[in-house]
């Protein structure tokens, strides 16, 4: 794009159709998982070079343990891989990690690997790198209310204190811009549980293409659409 005003500031992505892309080439769905981690190493990349801010994606979600115990397994063991193998590439090029999500409930061994990288990373600023894994948009929502409801418990917060900034300060995603783009590729036209308060004024982006197709043509494609959409939040452009 050649406006780099026009950029969004934050893109959220839905990494979808890893199973059906395998189940299409007769391959086991780990083996479309792994594709997913190719697709996504590109979209990171990419990211940081054309200067991107913040770049969401959802790994794995509060339901996906309903998945058989081997595909759990297997994308953990993924999610490690990587962590393990781009930490360096991370590190080099100024990005932050940051995880959305309960991290409590994971393996040991997978919190330990989270805690390195987010603390190798926790100075960088060049782009923020947000994995959402064991994330479930109204979990989050309950935390909040739970975490301001114990807070007012203690005395450390009044009721009258409660509006929508001092709400965000309790999500996940504290201290970061809303998801200006939302995008979803693999044909399912829904939100999943994804980050259901602050989508509230996000824009979205369909496509048929399972995630390991997914190129950075088309997420520039899907830029250079955002570009286009008028954004009125609710109100109007111009007065007639
Ligand atoms: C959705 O496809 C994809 C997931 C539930 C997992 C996404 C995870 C990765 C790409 C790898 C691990 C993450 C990182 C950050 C390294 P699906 O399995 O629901 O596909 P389907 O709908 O076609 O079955």
């Amino acid at each position: 794009m050649d406006d780099k005003t026009e950029y969004p500031r934050h893109v959220a992505v839905i990494m979808d159709g890893n199973g059906r892309w395998a189940r299409k080439r007769g391959l086991p769905r780990v083996q479309g998982h792994r594709a997913g981690v190719l697709a996504l190493k590109e979209i990171v990349k990419y990211s940081r070079k054309i200067g991107l801010k913040y770049l969401t994606l959802y790994a794995f979600s509060t339901e996906n343990w309903k998945r058989p115990e081997l595909e759990i397994k297997n994308l953990m063991n993924l999610l490690m891989e990587y962590l393990r193998s781009e930490l360096g590439e991370l590190k080099s090029n100024n990005i932050k990690l940051n995880i959305l999500g309960d991290v409590y409930q994971l393996q040991a061994v997978v919190q330990q690997e989270l805690k390195k990288a987010v603390a190798e990373t926790a100075h960088n600023d060049g782009m923020v790198l947000s994995v959402a894994i064991n994330y479930g948009g109204r979990n989050e929502i309950l935390r909040a209310v739970k975490n301001i409801a114990e807070d007012i418990c203690t005395g450390n917060a009044g009721i009258k204190d409660i509006d929508q900034h001092f709400f965000e300060n309790y999500l996940y995603t504290r201290g970061m811009p809303n998801p200006d783009l939302v995008i979803r590729p693999s044909g399912e036209l829904r939100i999943s549980n994804f980050l259901l308060w602050q989508i509230a004024y996000s824009e979205f982006w369909f496509s048929d293409c399972y995630w390991p197709d997914f190129t950075t043509e088309m997420f520039e494609k899907a830029l250079k659409d955002y570009a286009r959409r008028d954004r009125r939040y609710g109100g109007v452009d111009s007065v007639d």
